[in-house]
Formats: structure tokens, sequence, C-alpha cells
């Protein structure tokens, strides 16, 4: 799909996977609208994309994604503005460590509401447009960290496995009504999200990689685009050990501090 989709509708898409993946597709031939809060950054994404790729195939679209108020402008703009999308890739997300010392409601109460309530919200609001259509398709950026819990994941990773959960209920149904559902669960990609971990990222690819995988992934049949594939092998196999196996594992995750 992702080779012939004309109008595509990025959320995250002002830095890291997102704005590569718009790049990639821009550069196929997509228009493709991007998201963030941060209305200045969207628009020198868009502008130094553009003038790269020597066209306008990329638009900025603001909002923030948690706000009621300014979700619903967005989603009225996109519709009015631009029609209703062929490929939405719903990106957006943000990642807080939690410590058992320091757990703190508030940090859960953000991850949920961008990285689960806001794709949930996305699909409330275009949904119904694409069914009644009976075409189009909707990637979802889980994450690998969503397969199990792991130390300093008591958020990010409940959220990623939330999303999991919902697009495979999804999928079935919307294959049957003609909506291609994919979930994208991509290991440690270099992004402004990761530049803050302190620890070595094993299997660390580039934005330009995670790209790519995505992209490819788009055009091919199956649900799942997870990548880097020995890491993603090495994760899956984690989810299959029984708990002792597991926490011998895990642990050796604790940081040190
Ligand atoms: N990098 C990795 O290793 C990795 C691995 C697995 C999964 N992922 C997932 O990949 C997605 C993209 O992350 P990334 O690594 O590319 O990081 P990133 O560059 O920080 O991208 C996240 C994007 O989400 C946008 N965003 C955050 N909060 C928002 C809000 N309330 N409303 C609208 N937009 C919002 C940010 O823009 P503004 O700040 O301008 O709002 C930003 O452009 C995330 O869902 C992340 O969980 C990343």
């Amino acid at each position: 799909m992702a080779r012939h989709a004309e109008q595509v509708w990025i959320t995250g898409g002002g830095s890291g996977i997102g704005l590569a993946t718009a790049q990639l597709l821009a550069a196929q031939g997509s228009r493709v609208i991007i998201s963030g809060r941060d209305a200045k950054k969207l628009q020198q994404a868009c502008d130094e994309s553009n003038r790269q790729l020597g066209s306008e195939a990329l638009l900025a679209l603001p909002c923030d994604l948690t706000d009621p108020g300014s979700r619903q402008q967005a989603f009225t703009q996109l519709l009015d503005q631009h029609g209703l999308p062929d490929l939405l890739i719903l990106n957006a997300g943000n990642h807080i460590p939690v410590r058992p010392d320091t757990l703190k409601l508030d940090d859960f109460e953000q991850l949920m509401a961008i990285n689960y309530l806001a794709v949930i919200a996305c699909l409330e609001a275009l949904l119904p447009a694409m069914l009644a259509r009976g075409t189009g398709q909707i990637a979802v950026v889980a994450s690998v960290a969503g397969y199990r819990g792991l130390p300093t994941g008591a958020a990010y990773g409940a959220s990623k496995a939330a999303l999991i959960n919902t697009c495979e209920a999804l999928y079935p149904e919307l294959k049957a009504k003609g909506i291609d559902l994919k979930l994208i669960n991509p290991g440690f990609v270099k992004t402004p999200l990761t530049d803050k971990n302190r620890f070595a990222m094993p299997f660390l690819i580039d934005s330009q990689q995670a790209a790519r995988a995505i992209v490819r992934g788009l055009d091919r049949t199956g649900f799942e685009i997870a990548f880097p594939r020995v890491f993603v092998t090495l994760l899956k196999l984690l989810r299959i050990l029984p708990y002792r196996l597991f926490f011998a594992l895990s642990r050796k995750l604790i940081p040190k501090d």
C-alpha cells in the first residue's frame, strides 16, 4: 500500500522515526502531513525535507494529541484541507523510565495519554470514514518493549503492550472490512527519544534504517513489522521463557545506580 498511498498522515512526524518515514514516503511520491506539538520544529522539518526533495510533499499540521481540543481541531483541519488519508502512521510517543522508589502515577498517565489513548482517539476520529470508504492502511507504532515487562519499562512497556493487544484485537475485523492494520514494533533506533538513554543500546539502528524497514513492511502482507530481525527474535524468545528463567535474565537490566 505505501508505494501507492497518495496521502499520508504521520503523528510524531517532526523528528526521529516519523520524520525519516515521512521523507522516504515523500521521496516515493506520497503527500505527507506530519504532526507534533512543536509547530516551529515541524515547519523546519517540512522546509528542510522539501528543499532536499525539491518538492512540496511534506506539510505541517501542529497539534497536541493529548489535548482533546487541539486534536479535534487537527482532525477537522486534516479532513477539510487534505481529505481522508490513504495511510495513517500513528507514531507519536514518549518514554519515561520508572524506578520503584520514585514511581509516580503522573508518569503512567502521561505515557498512557500519548502512547496509547492518543492512538485510540485517532482511530475513533478517522476509522468511521475509512470503514465507509472500505480501503486504507493504518500503521500503529508500538515497540518490542511491549513484548514483556522489563526493568525501567513499567509505564512505557505497559503502554506499548496495550497498543499491541488492541491492534491484535482489531486486526481481523478491520481486515474483513478492507482496512489493513499494521503493528510496527521497532527495537532500539537512534532518535531524540533514545538520545536520552544512558546505557549501551543493543542492535541500535538509525532512523533511516527504521524508515526503510517500515516502508518495506507496509508494502507486504502480514500484520507485524518488527526490526531489527536478530534483536526481535531474541526478544520473542524471552516471551516464551518461564518466569524463573525470564527474571534471571531481566534482572541483569536493572540500572546499577
Ligand atoms: N527510538 C526507539 O528506539 C523506539 C523503539 C521502539 C518504539 N519507538 C516508538 O517510535 C515512536 C517515535 O519515536 P522516536 O524514537 O522517533 O522519538 P521522537 O523523535 O522523540 O518522536 C516522537 C514524536 O512524537 C511527538 N509527540 C510527543 N508527544 C506528542 C503529543 N502530545 N502530541 C503530538 N505529538 C507528540 C514529538 O513531537 P513534539 O515533541 O513536537 O510533540 C516527536 O516528534 C514512538 O511511539 C516511540 O515510542 C521508538
